[in-house]
């Protein structure tokens, strides 16, 4: 692929990470619209910045939005001379109340903490919030808000309950917004960002994915040397396309991995065989069922149940570097694996994803390699396709690493992973006659740990609960129910309950994330 190099400083816009789960979508957002984003640090100094400078055509400033609140967290340190710079400033969420602090505006604490979707009024549909309509829907979640402000600053937006939503500064091109535009769920999210970086911060748009991709190319040739490196290949879409990026980086200096550890769906191992046998890659496939059944005996909490299943990989990995003689693991992270693992500067921990806080302390390996990490899901499908990747990895939906396993709520037994491919591949098809399927995150099963009554050839039989969970999203940091018809989830239930003799019962999983989590363990 040829790489366009610009050749003047490309615009650019600072993101100071508060530690908010947010902080990296915002990146993504901007690059969506063909702007560069750097993430810095919220402490960063205005002589860091003044270095960036040299490098990036600084525009503006976004302040992330924090996981705690101004009063419980000390991370609200933002140099003032940032804000006197006259480069323009969105501050978003919390963040917000850290511009207003200083200068005596009130952070007033709300009892109850508002999640999702919240209306607001605008009053002002000037500077970012141009355009917006007087009632507007967004994605809060606060347990903070402005109740009053500093006489340098002019409220543009209110909530219900009488809080300052958005304001401005009156002289000064600085903005707060209580709410998060870079979540899919505010309605009008895009044309807020779009409103400061074209609007307010008079950028261009002019960077590159392609920019991007040989960056990472550039990063796994430098690390890895003459050294040599094996990737955990899952066939999903984050190691298939870490994999095609190794690949062009290392040739025949990588090994891709494929570890089946007997929690894969249906079919999958042969359709992963089949896709990559085509590409020029070392590929090699482990068959390790009997180990991790083993390792997984009498394991019923979910974090016990990741961080086992985490290890073994590693285990596996280590084996397979030994036979390659290689010093290097590649992983195809991304970023909210880390976010939810709590890996990130003041982020909680949700739960370990595999790769990340699944992993054991002691690894074999001089260096792990996450090409990825920075990005979010719809950009590595973007990335994908421009690697010419086959059209069924680039829409195959996510799949946890840990697979099926976070799927079987309670004791892994042979009987419950059967029940759950099984189902999983019923709801496949299913689905897959409709046209939801394109629409759609993820759908699939769970095997609860519940049993209730039922009656099957007039004989009462005490039999498996399944939950069915379907949902859409556009990235996983959220997502929202699928509203499948009635329908097709009478037919789908019909089948689970005819075709395995175990379930009597099937049930639909109605909860958006947050609250609940996509995956149940
Ligand atoms: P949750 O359940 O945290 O999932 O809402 C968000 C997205 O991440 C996937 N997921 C994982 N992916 N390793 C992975 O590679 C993991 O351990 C893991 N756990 C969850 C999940 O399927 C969803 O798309």
């Amino acid at each position: 692929m040829e790489v366009k190099r610009t050749q003047t400083k490309i615009d650019t816009i600072l993101v100071l990470d508060f530690g908010g789960q947010y902080c990296h979508l915002i990146g993504g957002r901007i690059r969506e619209q063909e702007i560069y984003s750097e993430i810095v640090p919220h402490d960063i100094s205005p002589k860091d910045i003044e270095l960036l400078k040299e490098k990036f055509n600084v525009k503006g400033v976004i302040l992330s939005g924090g996981s705690g609140s101004t009063y419980e967290q000390d991370i609200s340190k933002l140099d003032p001379k940032i804000l006197e710079s006259g480069v323009p400033v969105l501050s978003l969420c919390c963040a917000h109340q850290i511009l207003t602090q200083p200068n005596d505006g009130k952070v007033k604490r709300v009892n109850c903490k508002e999640y999702g979707i919240t209306c607001v009024t605008v009053n002002a549909q000037v500077g970012v919030l141009k355009g917006l309509k007087n009632k507007e829907k967004v994605w809060m979640n606060k347990s903070d808000g402005i109740c009053d402000l500093p006489n340098s600053f002019e409220p543009l937006a209110h909530t219900d309950d009488g809080l300052i939503a958005a304001f401005m500064h009156k002289n000064k091109p600085v903005y707060g917004l209580q709410w998060h535009p870079e979540v899919i769920h505010t309605e009008n999210g895009t044309q807020v960002l779009q409103n400061f970086m074209f609007n307010v911060c008079k950028c261009q748009a002019n960077w590159r994915m392609e920019v991007l991709i040989e960056k990472m190319v550039q990063e796994i040739k430098t690390e890895v040397g003459e050294g040599r490196a094996i990737i955990g290949l899952s066939g999903g879409i984050d190691s298939s396309v870490s994999t095609v990026l190794a690949a062009r980086a290392l040739n025949e200096k990588l090994t891709a991995v494929y570890v089946d550890h007997g929690f894969m769906r249906e079919g999958e191992t042969l359709a992963i065989r089949e896709t990559f046998s085509k590409f020029k890659i070392n590929f090699i496939v482990v068959e390790a069922q009997e180990r991790f059944m083993k390792k997984l005996e009498g394991v019923t909490d979910p974090e016990c149940k990741r961080k086992t299943i985490g290890e073994e990989f590693i285990r596996v990995f280590e084996e397979e570097a030994m036979k390659s003689g290689a010093q290097y693991l590649i992983q195809g992270t991304i970023y909210p694996d880390i976010i939810e693992s709590g890996f990130s500067k003041n982020s909680k921990n949700i739960k370990s994803h595999h790769n990340v806080g699944g992993l054991p302390e002691k690894i074999g390996f001089k260096k792990i390699l996450e090409p990825l990490r920075e990005l979010y899901k719809d950009e590595v499908r973007k990335v994908a396709k421009m690697l010419d990747l086959p059209k069924e990895r680039v829409n195959r939906q996510p799949f946890p690493g840990p697979g099926l396993a976070v799927r079987i709520i309670g004791l892994l037994t042979e009987e419950k992973v059967r029940i759950v491919k099984r189902s999983d591949k019923i709801v496949r098809e299913e689905i897959e006659k409709t046209d939801l399927a394109e629409k759609l995150w993820q759908y699939f099963t769970i095997v609860t740990d519940t049993k209730a009554t039922g009656a099957k050839d007039d004989t009462r039989i005490y039999g498996y609960v399944v939950a069915i969970r379907a949902v859409e999203s556009r990235e996983a940091m959220t997502a929202s129910v699928a509203k499948i018809s009635y329908d097709t989830l009478e037919k789908i239930s019909t089948r689970i309950t005819s075709e395995i003799p175990e379930v009597t019962h099937v049930v639909y999983d109605i909860t958006h994330k947050p609250p609940a989590t996509i995956e149940w363990e």
